[in-house]
């Protein structure tokens, strides 16, 4: 990490947390997020990457998928700890000691609930009865397997000598990992820190055992209670990818870790996680769960490292320290932090072209200004296409090698969809068109533009954002394409999401094309690191 906050903190050797990833398991229980088993193990296989402890890779005893899923994953990941999740009854537990039987490393982790609340409505057991279970589905499980953590559900509802006692009970039966979740999201920081500490302190064999945090989001404290358990002594924290799962979520792997790491000395903590690939993996789980990740959500929301207000655009120029205490291309974010819109200035609009090699005086630049100000009260953000255009119309000349002029395309519910295109190429000043097909109306444009445009790359991604509600609805396209491992990023936003799909992606094309020009003519206009 290249950020220096210069922020005083404790001195000794932070504590190593173990992250435990349950995206697969609890995450999967957010509405709509479930997985098939292929999409399970190309996901595993990423959080491997990540450098996750220990994944729980699903309910084996919940439907013949998870269970092939749980055991195709303990196969493959021999590296990584293996977690088989069971409810505190036989036939899970054989479910989940079959399923991760192959694996290199693994852990049984049982559940029963301790509140009254689940004791009488759900369970309908007493506290002995309840206790009872937890012991001897403790005792069975460990005939298999030697690592057990246990599970008391909703810990943080339950009466405190309830939770002691049912604790002292299963490790005296051999559990050797006690967690302690906050079910429903309900404790405040200092509540639940607490009740690790008089666990640990008061529970008899409490010292001998090691213990995890287990956070949902609904009041949004998960990450600060899963800081308040290590603070009083959990060494394992578990997570998901993207803060999903069951209704506001759990703790997101995410920002806990960029916590960890960005405040290790004020916390004394530090994990395994390998930082480069944390953007990687929120993207792969909000793919293939369907799961849109908020603009504004910490670390890999869409606006968590964009500044607009021109008072820190100015600053980010001159120091990224000034307004930003992470640097998002160590978590492996790609770093446009400068979206333009109403605020910016025109120090950042030159900035802005200067990365696509578009060189302006000072009666220019002024000239783009004033209609980029007229165009973001229009717009609200402004693209780079947008942007080159109007430099292109101040100079006279057209900057951007390719534009798009025209744009056709046949939909409908037979056969495949046809497109045509046309391109005008700057230098030879000639306009062309270009047919193509595909399956839906925007791969058969975009067969369309890579005809057309000689731009190196692979087409990595495209999003689409609704801008406004109602008939004449604004949409929004991202296009990245990746080339030698940079993303070049065309945006476009227009009423009609074909026709802005498709100028995002010529934007893309262009930007990879103008980019690579400037570099070859002034390698330092493209420093990407500009402080
Ligand atoms: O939220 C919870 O209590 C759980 C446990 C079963 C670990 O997911
Ligand atoms: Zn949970």
């Amino acid at each position: 990490m290249t950020v220096n906050n210069n922020v005083n903190n404790q001195a000794d050797t932070p504590k190593r947390i173990r992250i435990f990833d349950t995206t697969l398991r609890d995450g999967e229980q957010s509405p709509g997020a479930s997985l098939e088993p292929e999409q399970k193990i190309v996901i595993a296989r990423q959080l491997a990457k990540l450098g996750i402890d220990v994944i729980e890779p699903g309910f084996a005893i919940s439907s013949p998928g998870d269970f092939a899923a749980v055991q195709q994953i303990s196969r493959e990941l021999q590296n990584v700890e293996i977690a088989g999740f069971a409810r505190a009854v036989k036939v899970d537990i054989d479910a989940a000691v079959k399923a991760t039987r192959d694996a290199a490393r693994r852990r049984l982790h049982l559940f029963i609930s301790s509140s009254d609340i689940h004791l009488d409505f759900q369970l309908r057991k007493s506290r002995e009865q309840v206790v009872q279970i937890a012991r001897e589905m403790v005792a069975y499980g460990k005939q298999f397997v030697d690592e057990i953590e246990f599970s008391a559900m909703d810990a943080s509802r339950s009466g405190r000598e309830f939770v002691i006692e049912m604790v002292e009970a299963v490790i005296a039966e051999g559990a050797t990992i006690i967690n302690l979740p906050d079910t429903l999201g309900y404790a405040m920081p200092e509540e639940y820190g607490e009740m690790f500490r008089v666990v640990r302190q008061q529970a008899r064999g409490g010292d001998k055992v090691s213990y995890s945090a287990h956070c949902h989001n609904d009041l949004g404290l998960a990450v600060a209670n899963s800081l308040a358990a290590i603070r009083a002594g959990a060494t394992q924290i578990e997570v998901t990818v993207n803060g999903i799962g069951e209704r506001a979520g759990n703790c997101s792997l995410e920002e806990l870790v960029m916590a960890i790491e960005t405040r290790k000395s004020a916390i004394g903590a530090e994990t395994g996680i390998v930082a480069s690939e944390i953007y990687e993996t929120s993207r792969m789980v909000s793919r293939a769960m369907n799961f849109p990740i908020a603009y504004n959500k910490p670390i890999v929301g869409r606006n968590a490292f964009q500044h607009e207000s021109g008072i820190h655009q100015d600053g980010l120029l001159k120091n990224r320290n000034t307004y930003e205490i992470m640097d998002p291309e160590a978590m492996g974010i790609p770093r446009d932090m400068i979206v333009l819109g109403k605020h910016s200035g025109r120090h950042a609009i030159k900035h802005r072209l200067n990365e696509y090699g578009v060189k302006l005086d000072d009666t220019q630049l002024n000239d783009v200004y004033d209609r980029f100000i007229a165009k973001a009260d229009e717009l609200k953000l402004v693209p780079d296409n947008v942007l080159i255009r109007l430099a292109s119309e101040t100079t006279e000349q057209q900057q951007d090698p390719y534009s798009l002029i025209d744009l056709q395309v046949l939909a409908g519910t037979q056969r495949s969809r046809i497109a045509s295109v046309t391109i005008r190429e700057r230098d030879s000043q000639q306009e062309q068109t270009y047919t193509g097909s595909g399956t839906g109306p925007l791969e058969a444009v975009i067969h369309c533009i890579q005809q057309a445009i000689p731009a190196a790359g692979e087409f990595e991604d495209l999003e689409l954002h609704s801008l406004s509600t109602g008939e004449d609805a604004r949409g929004e396209a991202v296009v990245s394409i990746v080339h030698n491992n940079e993303r070049y990023r065309g945006t476009a936003i227009h009423n009609d999401i074909i026709l802005a799909a498709a100028q995002a992606y010529v934007a893309a094309c262009n930007q990879q094309l103008m980019s690579s020009q400037a570099r070859k003519t002034t390698p330092s206009a493209f420093n990407k690191d500009i402080v």
